[in-house]
């Protein structure tokens, strides 16, 4: 039975039996007769959010958490793995804590808790919002089975500079298909109702502008137009608290100067009152004493800069509770302002339920039950197959036939540990399969599997160990006698499979990288396999887009499988052997140099445009040394299918105010497998107020299609789908003539135009 939070209350703090019931629970009331008895040491203690248990990436507190608990100088916690130790924790809340008001407990939720899906820019791959949703469910079920009722996720960060890490962490370079799942995102963490025992709170980060570091390189600072923050990289934090994400964690970084914790403009004028956002804000690791060491204050102003900015919680570097009463006494923040932040911080633990029930997520029988089930592994592998994306396959190389000698070659062919990619720390790697298990699994006695590591991550010892953090891949041997024994075990091969590229830590925090090709060593060993002329398929292992300049021109096969989750492994062999299909497209621009980027398909118009695509023109914008097509462009991807596309209509060439358009195109199955394509509509608005990109994604279908058949697939344009922010910032569109394109990528379209009254 639940114990209501009256009765606990009226036990435990000073709050009286009669004030408390006539209280309804979970009014507003109920929280400010809360607030009532609380002291100002209370309710600064509730913006406190520190690390706790042994998943770190930083500073851990250990037995000092108790302490800071029954003294109600916390909030939350966050990185604590078990149900018996959150329990334990938020026993000290309640039967210690000087109101016994109950903590939140954060994690970082990422792409599955012991389950583990695809890492969120695979997901993006999927084009399916309901695939992602369905992960998200599934993660909030696991992590709130375990004691958790917060997740640090999603990441909504558009970048365009895959030599980010956390490129992997987002969903794309795309502003509307980063809207859609970040929409979706927030369905499936938070359901219908977040006080449900096997719903959390979602946190869309980071806010703002992270994705575009300057350079790609972690941490850095960003400076950009409104204009351009406002049509590209702001949409999907918009679309995630129009979901109703229950909170929002802000970035690292500068913006124009100021730290996005501390810029007032950002979190309290745009998020608060333009945008209606009345949830909970959190800074990121140890954040604020950064708006000091970045210039923008001294370390004793920065927590009342950041308070005063519209920052909620302090997650990790305790300057709130050390310098808010100071900054108070001094006039740079009002106790309104500690009250606020104290009450959005209490309305999150209303909005859980945990005021009702402090120990609804504290359920050992869940956590015995609800993890890493075979219908979540089963969801899992599903979903991972819809993640890969076909690059190439000459010849049809792939599907591969369960038959003859098959050589699988790599350092990540037996790796186990190396599936899950960044952000996978619950997991329980010592289940997964590796490659080499899955393969030997698929074929039992139809084929002869051999096995050769290849080489190792990199040739250098120094930098693979930097680019394997957490999980470690050992630097055994020596590179050319790995690469020799390799090219003995092939030589009785049918075909070689190599399981090639990045391993899973070289993406995500801190994993920037100058050069994004695959590592040296690996390269050269996939150069020798290539020239034995046998067929050779890459399964390519990646948290980002890879200049694949050689490869896409020497590899007759290449699939990437980017970091697919706990059942990767499964997920690929199905795929490899045909018994699922690979479906996802790309949802950021392969560039074929490092020099291109950023490389990104929604651009403007240069002044000096290049006519003549692959050819060098003097006087234009292009390169002396590299065209300025993508390798692979943005949306694309094959199958093992092939589909036809007719020529598409419209209902009318032109669209009253308030009225819409259909288009309608045909696409038709020419192969002799099923399959599903991913239909795309962009728009353009070729003469505006200001400068509009050449096309921009405003619509996708996602069909199944059986070999030999059509399918009609409509998309309707309405004056919504026109809109931008101009340069006053209004989200308007301007009346006059606009082109329509459909393909099944970014690059291959058919234009139609029509009128906009
Ligand atoms: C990351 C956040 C994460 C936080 C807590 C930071 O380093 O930037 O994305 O949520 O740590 O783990």
């Amino acid at each position: 039975m639940r114990k209501s939070a009256i009765i606990f209350l009226s036990v435990t703090s000073g709050l009286s039996l009669a004030a408390a019931a006539s209280v309804p629970e979970s009014g507003k009331n109920f929280i400010d007769s809360l607030m009532s008895e609380m002291t100002l040491e209370e309710k600064i203690g509730q913006l406190n959010l520190p690390v706790g248990g042994d998943i770190q990436t930083g500073v851990v507190l250990g037995p000092e958490l108790d302490k800071l608990i029954a003294t109600g100088n916390i909030g939350g916690f966050f990185n604590v793995k078990g149900v018996d130790e959150i329990s334990r924790l938020q026993h000290i809340a309640v039967e210690k804590g000087p109101h016994g008001i109950p903590l939140l407990v954060g994690a970082d939720v990422v792409h599955g808790y012991e389950t583990v899906f695809p890492i969120p820019l695979a997901l993006s791959c999927t084009w399916n919002p309901a695939s992602v949703e369905r992960m998200a469910r599934i993660s909030a079920i696991e992590a709130t089975a375990d004691g958790v009722n917060w997740n640090f996720s999603p990441m909504v960060d558009i970048c365009r500079d895959p030599r980010w890490g956390r490129i992997a962490e987002g969903s794309g370079e795309d502003p509307w298909l980063g809207s859609v799942f970040a929409e979706a995102y927030i369905k499936g963490y938070q359901g219908d109702d977040m006080k449900s025992d096997s719903t959390l709170m979602a946190c869309v980060k980071h806010f703002a502008l992270y994705g575009a570091a300057e350079g790609g390189r972690d941490y850095n600072i960003v400076d950009m137009s409104r204009e351009r923050m406002f049509n590209y990289y702001l949409p999907p934090f918009k679309a995630a608290i129009d979901a109703g994400s229950g909170s929002l964690m802000t970035s690292f970084n500068l913006i124009n100067g100021r730290h996005a914790t501390a810029a007032r403009w950002l979190l309290d004028d745009l998020l608060r009152k333009d945008w209606g956002f009345d949830g909970l804000t959190v800074t990121d690791y140890n954040s604020i004493p950064e708006v000091a060491s970045m210039g923008t204050s001294t370390l004793e102003e920065a927590a009342g800069l950041c308070l005063k900015a519209g920052t909620d919680m302090d997650m990790v570097s305790g300057l709130y509770v050390k310098y808010l009463k100071d900054a108070l006494n001094r006039g740079e923040v009002t106790e309104k302002m500690i009250d606020d932040a104290c009450r959005r911080v209490l309305e999150a633990k209303q909005s859980l339920g945990l005021f009702d029930d402090p120990y609804r997520y504290c359920r050992p029988e869940r956590a015995e039950h609800e993890l890493f089930t075979k219908s979540h592994r089963d969801a899992a592998r599903e979903i991972a197959a819809e993640t890969f994306v076909l690059l190439k396959n000459d010849k049809n190389l792939l599907p591969l036939k369960k038959q003859g000698t098959i050589a699988l070659v790599g350092p990540l062919a037996d790796a186990p540990n190396n599936m899950c990619g960044c952000w996978s720390m619950f997991a329980r790697t010592e289940n997964h399969a590796s490659l080499l298990d899955a393969f030997r699994n698929a074929v039992g006695d139809k084929a002869e599997i051999i096995h050769a590591r290849g080489s190792n991550i990199y040739y250098d010892a120094e930098t693979q160990n930097r680019a394997t953090g957490l999980r470690n891949i050992p630097h055994v041997g020596n590179d050319e006698e790995l690469h020799a024994a390799a090219m003995a075990a092939v030589e009785k091969a049918d075909v070689i499979v190599a399981a090639i590229g990045e391993s899973s830590d070289m993406s995500g925090e801190s994993a920037s990288r100058a050069e994004i090709t695959i590592p040296d060593t690996q390269r050269d060993l996939l150069k020798k396999l290539a020239k034995t002329g046998k067929p050779l398929v890459l399964v390519l292992f990646t948290g980002r887009p890879l200049v694949l300049d050689w490869e896409s021109v020497n590899i007759p096969s290449i699939l990437n499988v980017w970091f697919s989750g706990s059942e990767a492994a499964d997920a690929i062999v199905d795929v490899l052997f045909g018994d699922s299909s690979p479906e996802g497209k790309l949802t950021t621009t392969f560039p074929r140099s490092v020099g291109q980027i950023p490389l990104y398909y929604n651009h403007l118009m240069p002044s000096h445009p290049d006519p003549e695509e692959g050819l060098f023109n003097r006087y234009c914008s292009n390169y002396i040394d590299c065209s300025n097509e993508p390798l692979y462009p943005f949306g694309y991807g094959m199958s093992y299918t092939q589909f036809e596309y007719g020529h598409p209509s419209l209902s009318g060439d032109v669209m009253e105010k308030d009225g819409k358009l259909t288009l309608t195109v045909d696409v038709r199955n020419i192969g002799e497998r099923d399959g599903v394509e991913i239909v795309q509509m962009y728009l353009r608005d070729p003469v505006a107020d200001i400068a509009r990109p050449l096309k921009e994604l405003k619509d996708f279908v996602r069909v199944h299609i059986p070999a030999g058949e059509t399918r009609k697939v409509r998309f309707t344009i309405t004056p919504d789908k026109l809109k931008y922010y101009n340069a006053n910032l209004d989200y308007v569109y301007e009346p006059g003539e606009f082109h329509v394109m459909v393909g099944p990528d970014s690059k291959h379209v058919h234009t139609l135009k029509f009128t906009a009254k």
